[in-house]
């Protein structure tokens, strides 16, 4: 819609009341836009296809009458703003229309003094939407890129470099603590690069043994080696004109990095147990939790390739040095995770924030994500309190900031013998949907009720009243999670 040239729909059969709508409004400013229709349907076609400000519509007209079209109008554009016309006898329709939302109503044989005014207010109440929504939008865009969300002025600079290597090669090297979002960014830059149609191929150096990594990375020639069977093309040439990501970078081997040295100078590859030399068309994107100037020091790391990959860093602080990014985050996660773990939270606690500020955050925005997530699960109500934060985050097992190897947060951790994060892995689709949602349950269940028996101390009524279920079915329920046989050995063992 634009704010300067307001489109405004005239909706009437009669088309002497359309005539004379348009030439009143055409005096009051030539610069409106007007179309019309002679029934409801018409101008609900025109509606789907021209974002108009305003709407002046008859009540009672052939086809479609207004108070029909306005409703599925409302459906189409909620904020657009509908202005009646009606006749003797209708008005009491055109207070339901008011009351249904719509803007005002004049009625026939109408006042054209009337009609002026109340369009322009009409038209200026449209115009204030529209900026409300241009607002809204721009701020969305500036607490977002792609997935990464962030407020802090670091993420806010990071989104400006990210846009700097959008329409260029330039090889970019990413550097931050672990769960920082190195590989978000990179996710980031090559969905919005110019290469986005390519593959993005990512190679993870420390999850692959090093003997193995090199014929990953070049590919190799039939026999090049005992296993060898057949050719195969490696990583490097699955990404042809697409994207690299070099994920952890900084654990690759010395003669693996002299290696790579020769493909960002040459941009050819040779795969393992060949010397024909194949031509690659590479955007490389590295990424590293260590210290790589440090690593070239201490001669761990190659200086030349530590250039080579420096052409454009990108350093992610780590959250605890940027709290504002909190907020914000908690926001993204709890939208994600309310549709997936079935939830309806819609606050955190001014108390639950405090904590969520006050945590180094050691496993940084992962850790976040988890432990949201495993907050979720604990809140029955609408809101994330204190007591739905594991110990370490509310702050009850004080733990020093550095030098000391923190629980990741991962699932296994949280959940003691239930690994979250292993039953979300969402991108692990090797079971059908109903079994694993089955067993997503029964773990839940097993769990939860471990959880109540311990906050009861193993009080059966009382488990069975925080759970909201019978005895009869906790006993059943405890019967088919072996939890009896369970309890009978902490007993044994005096725990
Ligand atoms: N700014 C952000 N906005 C939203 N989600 C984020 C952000 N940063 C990280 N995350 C989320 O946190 C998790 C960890 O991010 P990612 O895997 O990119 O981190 P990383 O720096 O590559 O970590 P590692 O060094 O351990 O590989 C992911 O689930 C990611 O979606
Ligand atoms: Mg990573």
């Amino acid at each position: 819609m634009s704010i300067s040239a307001p489109r405004i729909l005239l909706v009437d059969d009669e088309e002497n009341i359309r005539f004379t709508l348009r030439e009143v409004l055409r005096r009051e400013d030539h610069n409106y836009q007007i179309d019309e229709a002679a029934d409801g349907e018409a101008a609900l076609e025109k509606v789907r296809s021209t974002p108009y400000s305003v709407v002046l519509m008859d009540m009672r007209m052939p086809r479609m009458d207004g108070m029909s079209a306005f409703r599925a109008m409302r459906a189409i554009r909620p904020d657009l703003t509908v202005v009646f016309i009606t006749a003797h006898g209708t008005q009491r329709t055109a207070m339901e229309a008011l009351q249904a939302g719509a803007y005002d109503y004049f009625t026939k044989p109408f006042d054209l003094t009337e009609v002026r005014i109340v369009v322009r207010r009409a038209i200026e109440k449209a115009n204030l939407l529209q900026q409300l929504e241009d607002m809204r939008r721009s701020q969305a865009a500036r607490y977002s890129f792609d997935r990464l969300i962030g407020q802090s002025a670091a993420m806010q600079e990071i989104f400006g470099l990210i846009e700097r290597v959008l329409d260029n090669d330039v090889t970019v090297l990413i550097t931050g603590e672990s769960g920082t979002g190195k590989e978000l960014i990179a996710t980031a830059i090559h969905n919005h690069s110019l290469r986005r149609e390519q593959p993005m191929v990512k190679v993870n150096t420390v999850a692959i043994p090093e003997t193995l990594l090199e014929s990953e990375m070049f590919g190799h020639e039939r026999g090049a080696f005992t296993g060898a069977v057949s050719q195969k093309a490696g990583k490097i040439e699955a990404a042809d004109k697409g994207t690299l990501f070099l994920d952890e970078i900084g654990d690759m081997s010395l003669p693996l990095q002299a290696k790579l040295l020769r493909v960002l100078q040459e941009r050819e590859i040779e795969r393992v147990g060949s010397n024909k030399q194949i031509p690659v068309d590479i955007r490389i994107i590295a990424a590293t939790n260590c210290d790589l100037a440090k690593m070239v020091e201490e001669g761990q790391f190659r200086e030349d390739l530590y250039y080579r990959l420096n052409v454009l860093p990108i350093h992610v602080p780590p959250l605890r040095k940027r709290h504002d990014d909190i907020p914000v985050l908690l926001d993204h996660f709890i939208n994600i995770y309310n549709p997936r773990l079935r939830r309806n939270i819609s606050t955190v606690s001014e108390a639950t924030l405090q904590r969520l500020l006050n945590y180094p955050w050691p496993g940084n925005i992962r850790e976040l994500e988890n432990t949201v997530q495993r907050a979720m699960l604990m809140a029955t109500g609408a809101s994330i309190e204190v007591e739905h934060l594991p110990p370490s985050v509310r702050g009850e097992h004080p733990v020093a900031t550095q030098n000391i190897a923190y629980p990741t947060g991962d699932g296994a951790e949280v959940f003691g013998d239930l690994d979250l994060r292993a039953l979300l892995d969402t991108e692990d689709f090797s079971q059908p949907l109903a079994e694993r949602l089955q067993q997503l349950g029964d773990h839940l269940e097993k769990f939860l009720i471990r959880r109540a028996l311990q906050k009861t101390s193993g009080h059966r009524q009382d488990t069975a009243t925080l759970l909201g279920i019978s005895r009869k079915s906790l006993h059943n329920k405890m019967v088919r999670y072996g939890l009896f046989s369970e309890e009978k050995e902490r007993a044994a063992n005096g725990d």
